[in-house]
């Protein structure tokens, strides 16, 4: 099967296979070619370039993009989509002055969710989940993290999991899974986190090993939940049973969470809404992700990521949505690329590699999305006719995308 579009306004993302991120200048260069057509044969990018260098090609379907851009779908490499029910209760509540914070040590937050998600079936939840899915795909998304952490209990974390590859077979989309067990401590285990610990090193990590339901490992590294030792002893199991860490660092406090990963050896650290100087100082050096997650930031009313300073510092930054039912109820990555930049003012472009080429290398998939690269899969954003892709974030409240191919097709 191949497709050719032609015609096309402007193509983005343009990558030499070599190129896994993009890091601190780098960043505000995003490789184009005006006028082009891209050639798509079994789901993956055959060719492209200039339409004045249009070859003869037998193509089974054409698809015309005059006025439209195209661009690589985004690569959401920090979500935690599968859950059950909301927490639209919280959400008043903190809109009548109680904080995230507060309303977590009142047995919400995170455990809500886990009794939640411990009261539904696994149909049920996926049902609820795929859902959520599908809409994230509409919005452009073509490859995404999904973590495990509302289960907080053996079953629970493996019901999740098993969901998780449920939704990795059924859909074209790309799907890498994280098990964080160590989102929050169980109730039952509030005066004896050595218990809880245990459950994840000796029960949890085999089971889910066994099975082969995980990719990544996640701690959620912050002062109320997991201390830096105790992500540390985390962070050490998971490796042993394969699982590389990606982890939830510096959302509230400073604590030492990114020295960790460091030592770790973590793909990505993620949230960094607090950071001191030293710890920009420490990622310098390193092959680590720093993610950010501005809906976060923008739900919960809490500092942004300082993505200007990391810049500065000649590092990279990634921009994932962080989707879930307490901080950050929004799958967009079309918000978070404009929030980045009229929040956190990172440019058109930086925004655009952090939500592509530097979300795919936080997912460990960089050599196959990310970029328009010959090779890669075809999974596509193409916008409505649109002036340039400074639209896409300036017009931040706009659907601009008419289409979204995953491997090559068109999903609608
Ligand atoms: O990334 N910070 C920890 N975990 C999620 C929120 C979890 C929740 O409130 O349900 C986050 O923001
Ligand atoms: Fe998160």
């Amino acid at each position: 099967m191949i497709t050719l579009i032609i015609n096309i306004k402007e193509l983005l993302q343009i990558r030499d296979s070599s190129i896994t991120k993009v890091s601190g200048a780098e960043m505000a260069i995003l490789p184009t070619i005006k006028n082009a057509y891209l050639v798509i044969q079994n789901g993956l990018i055959a060719d492209f370039g200039s339409m004045d260098n249009l070859p003869e090609i037998h193509a089974d379907k054409i698809i015309d993009a005059t006025g439209k851009i195209i661009l690589p779908s985004w690569c959401d490499s920090h979500t935690h989509i599968v859950y059950a029910g909301n927490r639209e209760q919280e959400f008043v509540d903190r809109i009548n002055g109680l904080s995230y914070e507060e309303i977590a040590n009142r047995g919400g937050g995170i455990l809500n969710s886990a009794k939640k998600l411990n009261e539904t079936s696994e149909e049920e939840i996926y049902n609820q989940s795929k859902v959520r899915l599908e809409e994230v795909m509409q919005l452009g998304t073509g490859a995404i993290e999904i973590k495990s952490g509302y289960g907080l209990t053996v079953d629970g974390e493996l019901k999740m999991l098993r969901v998780i590859r449920r939704l990795s077979q059924n859909y074209l989309i790309t799907i890498k899974a994280t098990f964080l067990g160590a989102h929050a401590f169980p109730l039952e285990y509030t005066a004896n986190h050595n218990g809880y610990i245990d459950l994840i090193i000796n029960k949890m990590l085999p089971a889910i090993a066994e099975n082969k339901l995980a990719d990544f490992i996640d701690v959620f590294c912050e002062t109320g939940y997991f201390t830096v030792e105790e992500t540390q002893q985390i962070m050490d199991a998971g490796i042993k049973f394969g699982l590389k860490p990606k982890i939830h660092v510096n959302q509230f406090n400073s604590i030492g969470g990114i020295q960790a990963g460091i030592k770790y050896n973590a793909l990505s650290v993620d949230h960094l809404e607090i950071m001191k100087p030293e710890d920009i100082e420490a990622l310098k050096n390193t092959e680590i992700m720093p993610v950010a997650l501005p809906s976060c930031s923008y739900f919960l009313s809490i500092p942004y990521t300082p993505a200007r300073e990391i810049i500065a510092a000649g590092l990279p930054i990634a921009l994932a949505t962080d989707y879930n039912p307490g901080s950050t109820p929004s799958g967009n990555m079309n918000f978070v690329v404009a929030t980045a930049c009229i929040k956190m003012k990172m440019t058109p472009e930086e925004a655009i590699n952090a939500a592509t080429i530097n979300g795919a290398y936080a997912m460990g998939i960089a050599s196959s999305h990310g970029s328009i690269t010959i090779g890669k899969k075809a999974n596509l954003i193409i916008t409505k006719p649109i002036h340039s892709y400074y639209q896409l974030p300036y017009a931040f409240g706009s659907n601009l995308i008419e289409n979204v191919l995953i491997e090559g097709e068109v999903i609608s």
